[in-house]
């Protein structure tokens, strides 16, 4: 390659090369062809300038210098161009497409029992009941002697209480855990005194094995009216204004007598099926009514014990299981399932609340 045309050759070649670059490995090939040190055609070009003598080194150095530049502009148009393609492609992997419709992040919902809680509570404050919280380790005297029930008093065999200690004062076990809401009654109105309008959830413990409707740890809501001639037909309409606010507007509610030691005249509270309306279903047994709750009017004992003057003052007091309330609501088939807080099962009640 002495002659000049050969440098002619070259640029065509090259310019035939060059066209065709979009890559960057192709840009890479094409500059090590024409430019690398050891093996490019163009310092291969230079090369031959050497050999050469006489006028014609002189024109085929110029025309080889001419041929260097442009190769060189020629691969700088290259590189431009395959850096903007890889621009191009980088901005359209990363563009973010805003007519997407977006991801939603999965969203909590609350426990079953706590949404027929709150429920509960809301019908209640707007009773223009406050709500009062009470410990879950209790003493004897809270959780029976004030409500009533004396220490050798039958009624406690019904509690299957489950004893913490067990030498408490006159041989009667100190701490238990509380079987029942009732004795944050004696803790509100002893705090609070008369009037008072109150209603404490809570937790519960008695000695039962689990099975589909029993559990060792379960919840009540306990309810305390104490006024000025409070009678049993304020406890009628409470009751009545709860379970309609609860279960709807065309519940109706029963009540029969019971017997509870800290209540006089004692009383169980039944509700016509939610689901069969009275007609008698599964859920009501055939009988068109469910129990739901004890009640009655505050024995004049526990008023005295809590300070309040059971000549001046009078009460009501129910109390009722959350859990079994969420149980007929929701119509779920075994308490359990509250428990073992499988998510499959929570995730049908996310917008219980
Ligand atoms: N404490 C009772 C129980 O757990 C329920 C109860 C009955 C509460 C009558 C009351 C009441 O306040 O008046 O079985």
């Amino acid at each position: 390659m002495t002659d000049p045309e050969a440098i002619g050759d070259l640029l065509a070649a090259f310019r035939r090369d060059a066209a065709g670059v979009s890559s960057r490995p192709a840009y890479e090939a094409l500059k090590g062809k024409y430019v690398n040190r050891d093996h490019g055609l163009v310092p291969a070009l230079f090369a031959r300038l050497k050999e050469l003598s006489g006028p014609g080194k002189a024109e085929f150095g110029k025309r080889a210098n001419e041929a260097k530049r442009e190769i060189e502009a020629g691969l700088a148009v290259c590189e431009e161009r395959v850096r903007a393609a890889e621009a191009a492609a980088r901005a359209a992997r990363d563009e973010i497409d805003v007519t997407l419709p977006g991801r939603p992040s999965p969203l909590g919902g609350l426990h079953p029992l706590t949404a027929v809680r709150r429920q509960i509570e809301s019908v209640f404050v707007r009773l223009g009941f406050s709500i009062a919280d009470g410990p879950e380790l209790e003493t004897d005297f809270f959780n029976f002697a004030a409500l009533n029930f004396p220490p050798d008093h039958p009624a406690r065999d019904t509690q299957d209480t489950l004893l913490v200690s067990a030498d408490g004062p006159n041989g009667q076990p100190e701490y238990l855990l509380r079987t029942h809401t009732s004795p944050v009654q004696i803790r509100a109105l002893t705090a609070h005194g008369a009037p008072i309008r109150v209603l404490c959830p809570g937790r519960v413990y008695r000695k039962d094995e689990v099975d589909a409707t029993h559990s060792p740890v379960f919840h009540q809501i306990e309810g305390l009216v104490v006024d000025r001639g409070i009678t049993m037909a304020h406890l009628k309409g409470t009751i009545e204004a709860f379970l309609q606010g609860l279960f709807g507007r065309d519940t109706k509610v029963r009540f029969t007598c019971s017997y509870f030691p800290f209540v006089e005249p004692g009383a169980q509270a039944a509700m016509t099926c939610f689901l069969c309306g009275g007609a008698g279903c599964r859920i009501c047994k055939g009988s068109g009514w469910i129990e739901i709750l004890g009640a009655g009017m505050v024995h004049p004992h526990v008023l005295r014990v809590c300070g309040v003057d059971p000549e001046v003052y009078s009460g009501f007091a129910f109390g009722t299981g959350v859990d079994r309330l969420a149980f007929l609501k929701y119509g779920v088939p075994d308490l359990r399932l509250f428990f073992e807080n499988d998510l499959r099962f929570l995730r049908q009640f996310r917008s219980a609340g």
